[in-house]
């Protein structure tokens, strides 16, 4: 079954809805990892909208399990990676005006680059994923620059119904296995909730889900603890007898 990450980040979209320090993200990390998350996840956006530079360092000091720091490919964000060795890395796109990531890293229009900068990374020994639409080009462009890990984009199955939705999950199965093909690790998330986790957490190869806003969302109802179960549990009784 996929290990569950947490993303906290909207725990600091509160916070800096006052600039305060309350709620605080690396609290919300120890409830996450007390209530079996197996790692948390924080994505340090160029604008600095939720988590902030002090939250990636002392996470890094408190986080027991697996830290992973979403970024965008700029100088800028790998330095910090660089300096503060999260443990794993997914490189997302990132535009300033979006409410959310919107679409996977044109992986293959950034080739160069990321030839360049993954390999600092995995020297620092740091997984690098990449967060990708789950398309054949994205996921051999992955491959190409020796990512560990492809995150494939569940944002387009999260928002379809009916057939449609039937289609995208059987898309997110074939990428799955194409990466699994190329030796890539594969990670999931993006718009994922209780209700369609389960088919996700069954596909092949599936190793990390990245949740964040229906988990906090909950949280805010149910508290921290709860929530963070109660995915767990849709997770690990997902039905994968079809693998
Ligand atoms: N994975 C990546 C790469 C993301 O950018 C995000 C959103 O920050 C998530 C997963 C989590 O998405 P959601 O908040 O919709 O669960």
């Amino acid at each position: 079954m996929p290990r569950l990450h947490v993303n906290i980040d909207h725990v600091a979209t509160l916070r800096q809805a006052r600039r305060e320090s309350q709620p605080d993200p690396v609290a919300a990390a120890v409830l996450c990892e007390l209530a079996g998350a197996n790692g948390i996840t924080v994505h340090l956006r160029e604008d600095r909208r939720h988590i902030q530079d002090r939250d990636l360092r002392v996470l890094k000091e408190t986080v027991k399990t697996t830290l992973n720091m979403e970024l965008a490919l700029t100088e800028e964000m790998i330095g910090i990676a660089l300096d503060v060795l999260p443990d794993e890395v997914c490189i997302v796109p990132e535009k300033r005006e979006e409410l959310t990531t919107e679409g996977g890293l044109d992986a293959a229009a950034c080739l160069a680059d990321l030839e360049r900068e993954v390999p600092r990374l995995r020297e620092a020994g740091i997984a690098v994923s990449l967060f990708v639409d789950p398309e054949p080009s994205a996921i051999e462009a992955a491959a190409k620059c020796g990512a560990d890990f492809v995150e494939l984009h569940t944002g387009c199955y999260a928002n379809a119904s009916g057939v449609e939705k039937e289609n995208e999950l059987k898309r997110l199965d074939t990428s799955a296995r194409y990466a699994h093909e190329f030796g890539l690790r594969v990670n999931a998330g993006h718009g994922l909730d209780y209700d369609n986790v389960q088919a996700v957490a069954a596909l092949p190869f599936l190793e990390e889900l990245n949740i964040g806003h229906a988990i906090i969302s909950r949280a805010v109802l149910i508290g921290l603890d709860s929530a963070v179960r109660e995915m767990q549990d849709r997770i690990l009784s997902a039905d994968t007898s079809e693998e």
